[in-house]
């Protein structure tokens, strides 16, 4: 195991980067811890979930948000270090999410990072919540080589990447309204499922006919790589309203809806990836975020770059959300590309674009 009171980054026999690396996620309603070993892997990793918290409110409330990362933090990350059979002496640096996300929560894991980084004496690594979603695929067994493409898909951004290695992203298009994630969630509540509503319509719309309404498929047929989502939504609703006008909705109604809101958002973002693709020249598309768990989107996706003789990447599951594996990876690709903080700083960023890492 690592010393840490030697140099934090060290090289090994074969002139290679080592080092051990816990990472902190409070970015959202998601407070998450791991460690990953340059040598050896993910060695830990653990999530603990706001759902039921904000359950209630049917969306995340930043303050009780924050409060919950307080009370959970520190018992996770004991938990994690003992996971992962190692202690805070084992440890090369302290990964956290500096931003985009909820101030008050990102200066949860940010404050926490730091003072550990101070008391350990070793230095603390801000991290980028979008490049660490983006480099997530890179910890399964076959990772993409760069460049890539990158469709980013989650509650809070939909946008494509053209990533040519990593900390060189140009951003193609992203949403001018509505991220997918939003509009699968705000569709949901209109369809009475309970929050968080993406999962839960995608597994109603599995019971339901894709065809049974015609929905818009926005801006697909316009050039350039931007989305809407948000004149989807509304087409629901005003087909919900048209629908409840003859009494409640019925299940195979729901279901219809589901399915055929889930296809035009499926249709939009598969034409517009492939489409980004197909520009750049890329061979190689990655997925990121939480609706790249949508499992009509992955197989639309897989078909259609099987067609051009490329490849489409997916983080497992677990991984597509909010998660510490990948702030501790791309903490320690941070730290090996020198990132490293060398003062006691605590660095959150509400805002805060990918092209300005
Ligand atoms: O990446 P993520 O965990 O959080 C953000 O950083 O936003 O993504 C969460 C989003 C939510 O909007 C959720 O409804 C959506 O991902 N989501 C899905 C599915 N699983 C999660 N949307 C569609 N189909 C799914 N299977
Ligand atoms: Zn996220």
């Amino acid at each position: 195991m690592q010393n840490p009171s030697e140099s934090p980054v060290r090289g090994s026999a074969d002139g290679s980067v080592v080092g051990i690396v816990l990472g902190i996620e409070t970015s959202c309603d998601e407070t998450a811890v791991a460690v990953y070993s340059a040598r050896q892997g993910l060695l830990a990793h653990q999530i603990y979930s706001q759902v039921a918290l904000h359950a209630r409110y049917g969306g995340v409330v930043p303050e009780l948000a924050s409060r919950d990362h307080i009370r959970k933090l520190l018992p996770l990350i004991d938990a994690v270090l003992t996971d992962a059979g190692i202690k805070s002496s084992d440890l090369t640096a302290v990964a956290y999410t500096a931003g985009p996300g909820l101030i008050g929560a990102l200066l949860v894991g940010a404050t926490m990072a730091v003072g550990l980084s101070q008391a350990w004496g070793i230095p603390a690594v801000p991290v980028h919540h979008l490049e660490a979603h983006l480099m997530a695929t890179r910890l399964e067994s076959d990772p993409p080589e760069f460049p890539f493409v990158a469709l980013l898909v989650s509650g809070g951004h939909t946008m494509l990447i053209d990533v040519r290695a990593f900390g060189s992203y140009e951003i193609l298009g992203q949403t001018l309204d509505d991220a997918a994630g939003e509009a699968f969630d705000k569709t949901a509540k209109l369809l009475g499922l309970p929050y968080p509503g993406g999962p839960e319509l995608a597994a109603l719309a599995e019971q339901g006919d894709a065809a049974a309404y015609d929905l818009p498929r926005p801006m697909l047929g316009r050039p350039g790589f931007d989305f809407s989502f948000s004149g989807l939504k509304t087409a629901v609703m005003l087909k919900v309203r048209k629908a409840e006008a003859a009494g409640p909705l019925s299940d195979t109604v729901r279901a219809n809806l589901a399915s055929s809101f889930q296809e035009a958002v499926v249709d939009t973002l598969v034409g517009k990836s492939l489409r980004a693709v197909r520009d750049t020249g890329r061979q190689r598309l990655v997925v990121a975020g939480g609706v790249g768990a949508n499992r009509l989107l992955r197989a639309r996706l897989r078909a259609g770059m099987a067609q051009t003789g490329g490849s489409v990447y997916y983080p497992r599951i677990e991984f597509c959300t909010d998660n510490g594996a990948m702030i501790a990876y791309t903490g320690w690709l941070r730290l090996r590309a020198g990132g490293a903080q060398s003062d006691a700083t605590v660095h959150a960023r509400a805002r805060w674009s990918l092209q300005d890492i």
